[in-house]
């Protein structure tokens, strides 16, 4: 029987990964490894855990594992790491494969929106600014956000991550670095502001989007129905009504009204699902069904 350890079992994202796992079709054995437990010999490891645990357990786990599924940062922008979404790019997994990232929840929602569209345009130049759950910020902040006195509370906070030295926050570098590397567009621009708002579960991105050429919009339904895991209609979706919900949501879209090569449009879905527990199991079923 496959060995599946989801390290990080009592966060927000290793308990939500174990209920995932179980709509996997085949059978597998759940090892549950919490801060105290020691690592365990699997066939994958799930690190549900931040950075610097991750980095830890990946080197304890080298010898001790077949497969290592991060959601971590810690490997993202490593050019031998693949930076995998299942419905858009799961080629960058191969037999030498053994660790393999899951992206940042905001890049997932993007690059689920951009990737169809990349089809048909150049796309050259992306502005977002991010609505981001609270939860997005794991069981800590979502404990900080019951205090009365939480700064989150009726409040929108624009620092998410910590700032790096061109006075980008980690979180909006992600944004940039994870895009470019899932979408395999080197060059595409990358322009935002993450914001923490006081939802408790789902993040919204207000995009704007630049190609190279005009974007004719009656089409552009189309494209988005090409995309799995994508959901774009007239309707107006909110973070609130998708909590819970697997898919990504794009509605609002809209030509700008003076340069046709733009488009502007609203993304929002579930942080914990598709920004990370639904797409670490679905890299997981990935691994199953090609490698197991
Ligand atoms: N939240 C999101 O929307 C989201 C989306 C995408 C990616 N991610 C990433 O996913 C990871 C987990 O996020 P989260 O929101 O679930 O954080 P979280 O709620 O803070 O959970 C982290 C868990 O890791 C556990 N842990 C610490 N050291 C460990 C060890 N040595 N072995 C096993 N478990 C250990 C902690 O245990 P204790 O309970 O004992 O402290 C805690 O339960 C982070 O890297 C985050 O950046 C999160």
């Amino acid at each position: 029987m496959i060995k599946i350890a989801i390290y990080g079992i009592n966060g927000l994202v290793g308990r939500l990964m174990e209920e995932q796992l179980k709509h996997l079709k085949q059978p597998y054995e759940l090892l549950r490894v919490g801060s105290q437990d020691k690592p365990v010999e699997s066939d994958i490891a799930i690190l549900c855990t931040d950075d610097e645990i991750s980095f830890k357990l990946a080197q304890v786990l080298k010898d001790k594992t077949k497969f290592i599924v991060d959601m971590s940062a810690k490997f993202r922008n490593e050019p031998d790491i693949p930076l995998v979404i299942p419905e858009i790019n799961p080629h960058a997994i191969t037999k030498e494969t053994q660790l393999i990232s899951s992206p940042n929840c905001t890049t997932t929602g993007l690059v689920m929106a951009l990737n169809p569209l990349k089809k048909k345009y150049t796309l050259e130049e992306v502005f977002f600014s991010s609505y981001q759950a609270i939860s997005g910020g794991g069981k800590k902040l979502l404990e900080d956000f019951k205090n009365p006195e939480s700064l989150y509370r009726a409040n929108c906070v624009p620092l998410i991550g910590s700032i790096k030295e061109n006075l980008w926050t980690s979180e909006e570098l992600k944004g940039l670095n994870e895009t470019r590397k899932i979408l395999e567009l080197p060059k595409i621009k990358v322009r935002c502001h993450c914001v923490r708002v006081p939802v408790e579960v789902s993040h919204s991105l207000c995009v704007s989007l630049r190609a190279k050429e005009a974007f004719d919009l009656k089409e552009l339904p189309s494209l988005f129905a090409t995309q799995k895991g994508l959901v774009y209609d007239e309707k107006i979706h909110t973070p609130k009504e998708v909590a819970g919900q697997e898919e990504v949501f794009v509605s609002r879209l809209r030509l700008d009204p003076e340069d046709k090569n733009y488009i502007h449009f609203w993304i929002t879905f579930d942080n914990l699902l598709k920004g990370a527990a639904l797409n670490g199991r679905q890299i997981v079923a990935y691994l199953m069904e090609k490698f197991l």
